[in-house]
């Protein structure tokens, strides 16, 4: 009786801790909010700001960029980090989305339409794995149109 009453104290508590942890990851935020979405899934790597680290991953605070050059739009949900998190089809499109709005919301070009999850799904089946190549040429391509230095 007396272990039960122990143990249900310390799962309490434990349950308790959980909520508290997540009230501070994001405070007002529903669990599975893209802000947690992203907190969980890429801050380790793009930071809390999209500021990213060098040497490791690239700032996002000018993503956007790439939507203005033809193959941009797809190559954004095709790198590794995104195409093959643990994260649902729909749940891509949702961080995505909110990465594109949130970091460069002042570069978003006027015709973009929101990534969906069938958008997604599609990219995750076809997509190729040259990243690295494909960005430098996505780069170049932004200094040729002036987009980017
Ligand atoms: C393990 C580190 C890592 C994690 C985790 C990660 N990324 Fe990345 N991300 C990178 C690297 C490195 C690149 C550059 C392309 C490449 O080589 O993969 C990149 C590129 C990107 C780009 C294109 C921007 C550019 O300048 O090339 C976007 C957008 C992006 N990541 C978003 C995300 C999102 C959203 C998540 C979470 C779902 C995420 N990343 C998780 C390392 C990471």
């Amino acid at each position: 009786m007396l272990t039960d009453a122990v143990a249900f104290v310390r799962a309490l508590i434990f349950g308790c801790g959980l909520i508290g942890a997540l009230a501070i990851i994001a405070p007002g935020a529903r669990a599975e909010s893209p802000q947690n979405l992203y907190l969980l899934n890429c801050w380790g790597c793009h930071r809390a700001n999209g500021e990213g680290i060098a040497g490791t991953a690239p700032p996002l605070r000018d993503a956007a960029d790439f939507l203005r050059v033809k193959g941009g739009r797809e190559y954004l949900i095709e790198v590794p980090g995104v195409a093959e998190s643990a994260l649902t089809d729909a749940q891509v499109a949702e961080v995505m989305n909110w990465v594109i709005q949130n970091f460069s919301r002042d570069r978003v070009p006027a015709d973009f339409t929101p990534y969906t999850a069938e958008e997604v799904h599609r990219s995750r089946e076809t997509r190729v794995l040259d990243i690295a190549q494909r960005r430098e040429s996505l780069v170049r391509a932004m200094a040729a149109h002036g987009i980017r230095e």
